[in-house]
C-alpha cells in the first residue's frame, strides 16, 4: 500500500514547501495537509500544487481533538510530520497562552489522536516533529548547539516548542511511540511571512518604511535556506533513526546589522536605487526583552548519519528570495492587509 502522510501546517512557511516537495516528489504517496489557516497560513502558498492528485487540505484546528480523530480515522496516515505551530517570538511575548495552546496542548492533542488510530501497532508508523535550536537558549561568543545541549528556553515561543519536544520524547518512552525530532536554525525564502526579520525587511525596503534593528543589532543567527530545510525533512523522514534527534543549520552565522546591510545593498541594486538608499532607513529601536545572543547549530551528526548538507549560499539564497519578493507583490500586498497592520503598529509602537 502506498503511503498517506500527514503535514501539519503545510499551508505556512516551512510547511508550503515541505508539502510541495513531498507532492510532486512522491506522486504515489497520498499527503494530507492539516491547517487552521491562521494568518500565517495561507493557500495561495500551494496554488501550483493545489490540483494534485495526490494531495488533499483539511481545515482544522489543532485544538480541535474530535476534528484530529476525524481525520485520522479518514486517512489512516502511516506518517505524521507535525510543522503546524505560533512560529513568531514577538507574539510569544505580546500573548504567550496563544503559544501553550497551540504548541503544547495541540501538539499533545495530535500525539492523542495518532496514539490512538495507531493502537493496534506502531509498525511503519512515525510521528515527526519539527523544532527549533531556540529550544537550546543562547550562545556566548563562542560553541555551537550540538543534539546534546540541553535545554534552556528564554522566551515563552521556546519554551513553548521545549515543552511540546518533551511530549514527543514521552510519547516515545511511556507509549513507545515511534518518533523523531528535528531542531533548525532561522530559515528564510519564499512564503515567509514579513513578521520574521527578513522579509519584513525586504517590505518595508519596497515601501521605503524604516528598517527596526533591536538593541545594538549584535544579535548573531544561524540562516538556513528554506528548501535545503525541506530537503533535510525529506532524509530525516525516510532515513532518520526512531527515537533520535537531528540538528539542521546552515554553517551560516550573521550578526543581524551585518545581514540587514547585505539585503540594503542587494535591494538597492534590484530595484535599480543609488547604492546606500536603503541604508538610511535602518534605525535602532528597543530591544527585544530577553533576547537571546546567538544561536548557532552544529550539523555534524545529519551530515555524517544521512548525507544532508545545505545546497545554496547565503547570497544566492538571499538574491532569490528577495526576487520571489519583487516578482510576488501581490502575495505581500494580501498577506500584509488588515490584521498585520494592527500587529505592526502594537510591535513597532515607540
Ligand atoms: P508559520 O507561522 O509560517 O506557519 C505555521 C502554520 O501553522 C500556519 O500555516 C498556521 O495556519 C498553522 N497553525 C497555527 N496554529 C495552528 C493550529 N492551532 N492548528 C492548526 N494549524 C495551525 O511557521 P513556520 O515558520 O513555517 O514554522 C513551521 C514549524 O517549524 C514550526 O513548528 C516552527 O516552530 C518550526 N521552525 C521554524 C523555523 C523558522 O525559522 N521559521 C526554524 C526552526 C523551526
Ligand atoms: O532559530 C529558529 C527560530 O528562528 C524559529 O524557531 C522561529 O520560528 C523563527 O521565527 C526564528 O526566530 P527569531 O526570533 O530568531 O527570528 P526573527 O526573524 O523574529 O528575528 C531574527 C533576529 O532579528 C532576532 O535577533 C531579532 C531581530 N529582529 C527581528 C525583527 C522582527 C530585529 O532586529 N528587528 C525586527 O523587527
Amino acid at each position: 500500500m502506498n503511503p498517506t502522510i500527514l503535514i501539519t501546517g503545510g499551508a505556512g512557511f516551512i510547511g508550503s514547501h515541505v508539502v510541495r516537495l513531498f507532492v510532486t516528489k512522491y506522486p504515489a504517496y497520498r499527503i494530507v495537509n492539516l491547517d487552521a489557516l491562521t494568518y500565517a497560513g495561507n493557500l495561495e502558498n500551494l496554488r501550483d500544487i493545489e490540483q494534485a492528485a495526490n494531495y488533499v487540505f483539511e481545515k482544522v484546528d489543532l485544538l480541535d481533538a474530535a476534528e484530529l480523530e476525524r481525520v485520522f480515522q479518514t486517512y489512516q496516515p502511516d506518517g505524521v510530520i507535525h510543522l503546524a505551530a505560533e512560529s513568531h517570538v514577538d507574539r510569544s511575548i505580546l500573548s504567550p497562552l496563544d503559544f501553550v495552546y497551540t504548541n503544547v496542548v495541540g501538539t499533545v492533542n495530535l500525539l492523542n489522536a495518532a496514539k490512538k488510530q495507531w493502537a493496534n501497532s506502531f509498525e511503519g508508523k512515525r510521528f515527526y516533529h519539527v523544532s527549533t535550536d531556540e529550544v537550546y537558549g543562547a550562545l556566548g561568543e563562542t560553541g555551537l548547539f550540538t543534539e546534546e545541549t540541553p535545554y534552556d528556553p528564554n522566551s515563552p515561543y521556546s519554551a513553548s516548542k521545549a515543552a511540546s519536544d518533551h511530549f514527543v520524547r514521552a510519547y516515545g518512552e511511556t507509549y513507545h511511540m515511534p518518533f523523531v525530532l528535528t531542531n533548525c536554525s532561522n530559515n528564510y525564502g519564499p512564503y515567509h511571512f514579513p513578521e520574521k526579520l527578513i522579509p519584513l525587511f525586504i517590505n518595508n525596503i519596497i515601501n521605503n518604511k524604516p528598517l527596526p534593528v533591536y538593541g545594538d543589532g549584535l544579535y548573531t543567527r544561524d540562516w538556513l535556506f528554506v528548501k535545503d530545510h525541506a530537503v533535510a525533512i525529506d532524509m530525516v523522514y525516510h532515513k532518520g533513526k526512531n527515537g533520535e534527534t537531528y540538528n539542521i543549520g546552515g554553517f551560516n552565522e550573521w550578526k543581524n546589522i551585518d545581514l540587514v546591510k547585505l539585503l540594503c545593498k542587494l535591494m538597492d541594486e534590484k530595484l535599480g536605487r543609488t547604492t546606500g538608499t536603503s541604508l538610511q532607513l535602518i534605525t535602532y529601536v528597543k530591544d527585544r526583552p530577553g533576547h537571546d545572543r546567538r544561536y548557532a547549530i552544529d550539523a555534524t551528526k545529519i551530515n555524517r548519519e544521512l548525507g544532508w548538507t545545505p545546497s545554496v549560499t547565503f547570497e544566492e539564497g538571499l538574491s532569490q528570495t528577495i526576487d520571489w519578493y519583487l516578482q510576488n507583490t501581490e502575495w505581500l500586498e494580501h498577506v500584509t492587509s488588515g490584521a498585520y497592520q494592527q500587529y505592526y503598529e502594537k510591535q513597532y509602537a515607540s
